[in-house]
């Protein structure tokens, strides 16, 4: 059980104190305290290791969005994001939704799927019926190529094939345990398709990895008591049926709907980008899903129930990510995040993952139907504006101050207010 942190003004404090307020609660390990507390980068010869042609390091800030409860159990969630005001959005939405009783998530299933496309078939009928056959000498083949993965209960679960033009594709579903998969899959669809061009009479065009992981869906849900949208009730009311609008609006508009979807995403990358996994992939599962019945939608639903007078929030995502490969044992950030999360296991992590996006969904959605975006998210961009436009630590408050009440909230205004600022001390 993770219990809930008091954080007392966490926002309010300068990043030392509260890279002091994580070590107090013991929630990195010393080594990790340590990383932070000198501030030190991915190493230049990991980076060199990680990728290509390297020749420096991109930082971005990394922060913290302060108990999230999700099935009761408290998260500190670790967030990597550029953008002013999301953090701010999805600590709000939490602490709005822990008070009227969380999030509650489940896991659909966790299982990748990739794919060998055959072509010049002879026999359509006859090389789906073959490879039918040979299923269970194909799912051999396919484990033997990778047995670490069975060793560690995982590995190829189920074989099916189905026609798409002059193609027949032959998907295998694999158990990746804590892995994203993609090398473990990709060697397997390997191993198998020359076999499979044998038993199909057919060429192997190409053996992949798919980003498409409708078998592994994760759904987050949450209710929000009306008195947390507005103190009037008729207000609040009013508020709750307006979300439930917005939700309608991102079925049927396809310009709302890659806004809404950006929102969530807003949520789900800064999560996914700190905990080490692949964001690409994630953007396109999430992106091919939310087309998944032909039209492009919302990817969240929202309804205010009238029996109970809560609003209901819902929000289902593929989320394949892992905790384990890729990059994520060698990069020291990324093991600070994991350790602030309690280092959850695959499962746990997608939905905690899932749980941000409906977060960041429901915090843009009430700021949109309320006193529109600008407000909240204006407020926090004055501080990258005022610093864009050259001003001092000193010269930031009082900047900052007149910039939020300036028409329109720009560079170049932030520009002539810092110059009038100076003039006249
Ligand atoms: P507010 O009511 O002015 O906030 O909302 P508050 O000052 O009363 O503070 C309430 C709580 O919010 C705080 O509690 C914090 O949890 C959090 P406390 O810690 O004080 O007990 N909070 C902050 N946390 C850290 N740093 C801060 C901070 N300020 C508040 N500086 C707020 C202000 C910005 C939260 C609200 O207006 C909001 O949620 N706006 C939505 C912002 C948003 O969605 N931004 C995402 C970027 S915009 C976008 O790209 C997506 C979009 O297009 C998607 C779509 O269209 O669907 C909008």
């Amino acid at each position: 059980m993770k219990s809930k942190i008091n954080w007392t003004a966490f926002s309010k404090k300068e990043p030392e104190e509260r890279i002091a307020m994580l070590s107090e609660k013991m929630l990195l390990s010393s080594a990790n305290q340590d990383y932070l507390k000198k501030q030190a980068l991915l190493p230049l010869d990991v980076a060199n290791q990680m990728t290509e042609n390297v020749i420096g390091r991109l930082a971005l800030p990394f922060s913290l969005v302060p108990n999230v409860n999700i099935n009761g159990d408290y998260y500190q969630v670790p967030f990597v994001t550029e953008e002013p005001s999301v953090v701010a959005a999805a600590s709000y939405a939490s602490k709005i939704i822990d008070k009227s009783g969380g999030f509650k998530t489940k896991l659909q299933n966790r299982q990748m799927i990739g794919q060998v496309a055959l072509y010049h078939c002879d026999d359509l009928v006859k090389s789906k019926m073959a490879i039918k056959e040979a299923e269970k000498l194909l799912l051999d083949i396919a484990n033997q190529a990778y047995p670490s993965i069975v060793k560690r209960g995982g590995g190829a679960k189920s074989l099916w094939t189905e026609e798409k033009d002059e193609f027949l594709i032959v998907y295998l579903s694999v158990d990746t345990q804590e892995a994203m998969g993609a090398n473990m899959l990709n060697t397997m669809l390997e191993a198998i398709s020359s076999e499979l061009e044998k038993i199909a009479h057919a060429d192997s065009l190409m053996a992949i990895l798919s980003n498409y992981a409708t078998e592994s869906l994760v759904t987050a849900t949450c209710e929000v008591r009306l008195n947390y949208l507005s103190r009037n009730k008729e207000e609040a009311k009013i508020l709750a049926k307006k979300i439930e609008l917005a939700s309608k609006l991102a079925q049927v508009d396809i310009y709302r709907a890659t806004t809404h979807n950006k929102g969530i995403l807003n949520g789900i990358d800064a999560i996914v980008l700190t905990t080490g996994n692949d964001w690409r992939a994630i953007e396109s599962a999430c992106h091919a899903f939310a087309c998944k019945d032909g039209q492009y939608r919302g990817l969240s639903q929202w309804q205010f129930n009238t029996k109970t007078q809560k609003l209901e929030g819902q929000l289902t995502l593929p989320m394949p990510i892992a905790t384990k490969g890729g990059s994520i044992g060698l990069n020291p950030s990324v093991q600070i995040a994991h350790d602030c999360l309690g280092n959850p296991k695959a499962k746990e992590l997608a939905q905690i993952i899932v749980a941000m996006g409906l977060a960041q969904n429901f915090a843009a959605l009430k700021a949109l139907t309320n006193q529109g975006i600008q407000a909240g998210h204006m407020k926090l961009q004055a501080k990258s504006l005022a610093l864009l436009a050259g001003a001092q630590h000193a010269e930031l408050p009082l900047l900052m101050k007149q910039l939020i009440k300036s028409k329109p909230m720009n560079l170049e205004t932030a520009k002539s207010l810092l110059e009038s600022i100076r003039n006249e001390n």
